[in-house]
């Protein structure tokens, strides 16, 4: 996490807004924010090298990375090369994955489907975002709800017929009619700026619940499983409301429902490896649960995954 924390009170003598209603509206009380000597590529490495030492690895076993963002350091090349570069790591290869929120979840279907394609041993999965970047300080309806951060896991190759362990199941979808509901008003080919972060909140949250319960449900589905046989939910930090009534309508139990969106905001890509940092760094979720990962966000994009941590 960047060094400075950033408490609902900081935004009173910025925008008009109240640390209640941020509470009650979002569950939302601080989020950490960026220092300029604090990048997406710099808190990435930082998450991948303490994904590597948890794993007891060095950035010598490691043949992919791929790096969850739609804050980039630049436009191009891709910060998963910066962050490569950063390990001391000149070997394998790295690229980069934006779908916005949904981005790790994106990203740990896709290292998955390398390992088992043969093409990767050991990957290095990084969801690292600086939206404070990107956000309309003006704008009391988006810059209030999102912070800055950086997780990272290692999944791994294992020989012989392993069914029941690493990444069971996944689901992802994305649906463009809705690119006009959260997105950034700039880019490289339209107008050559960086832009600002722009979201009809309403209409993204009218959507959330049912996009997310029927992809947790297709999940469920293709493994063969229910929401009772879950011992974890690690769900999109974006909102608490949006998090209870997901849970809610699947029957999953209040208690098995990792929240961190009360401290860290909604950091984007980095919500969900953040979230399983925490509830494995507290000694919740152990070696051989079941643990369910979703996401919602910009195009819109969602999706999740089953997997056996
Ligand atoms: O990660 C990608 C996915 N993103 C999301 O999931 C975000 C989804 N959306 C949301 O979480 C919610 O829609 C918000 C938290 C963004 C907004 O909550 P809401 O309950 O939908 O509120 P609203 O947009 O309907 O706004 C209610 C009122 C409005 O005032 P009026 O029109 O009722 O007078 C807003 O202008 O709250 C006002 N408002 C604020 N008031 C104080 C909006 N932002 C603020 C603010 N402080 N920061």
């Amino acid at each position: 996490m960047p060094r400075r924390i950033m408490k609902n009170a900081d935004f009173e003598g910025m925008v008009e807004t109240s640390d209640e209603w941020i509470v009650q509206r979002t569950g939302i009380r601080q989020r950490h924010v960026a220092a300029d000597d604090e990048t997406t590529a710099s808190l990435g490495e930082a998450a991948a090298r303490a994904a590597l030492d948890s794993a007891g690895m060095t950035p010598a076993d490691i043949d992919l990375i791929i790096l969850a963002t739609s804050t980039p350091n630049n436009t191009f090349p891709a910060t998963a090369v910066e962050i490569q570069n950063r390990l001391g790591m000149h070997h394998g290869f790295a690229f980069d994955m934006q779908a916005v929120c949904s981005g790790f979840v994106y990203a740990v279907a896709t290292a998955d489907l390398y390992i088992r394609g043969g093409l990767a041993k050991r990957v290095l999965v990084i969801g690292s975002e600086t939206f404070s970047r990107i956000l309309d300080w003006n704008d009391r309806s988006t810059c209030v709800l999102f912070g800055d951060g950086a997780g990272a896991l290692v999944l791994e190759a294992q020989d012989g017929a392993i069914t029941d362990r690493g990444v069971l199941a996944a689901s992802l979808r994305s649906d463009g009619a809705h690119k006009d509901k959260l997105f950034v008003d700039g880019g490289p080919s339209t107008t050559g700026t960086v832009g600002h972060l722009r979201m009809e909140g309403r209409e993204v949250f009218k959507h959330a619940v049912g996009m997310i319960t029927d992809v947790i449900e297709a999940t469920f589905g293709e493994a063969g499983i229910t929401a009772q046989d879950l011992d974890w939910f690690v769900p999109h930090q974006a909102n608490k409301r949006i998090i209870d009534a997901s849970a809610r309508k699947l029957g999953i139990a209040e208690e098995k429902v990792v929240v961190t969106v009360d401290l860290h905001g909604n950091t984007s890509a980095a919500s969900v490896p953040l979230a399983l940092a925490v509830a494995v760094a507290d000694g919740r979720i152990k070696k051989g649960d079941l643990v369910l990962l979703e996401a919602m966000g910009g195009g819109f994009t969602w999706g999740a995954v089953l997997l056996r941590w």
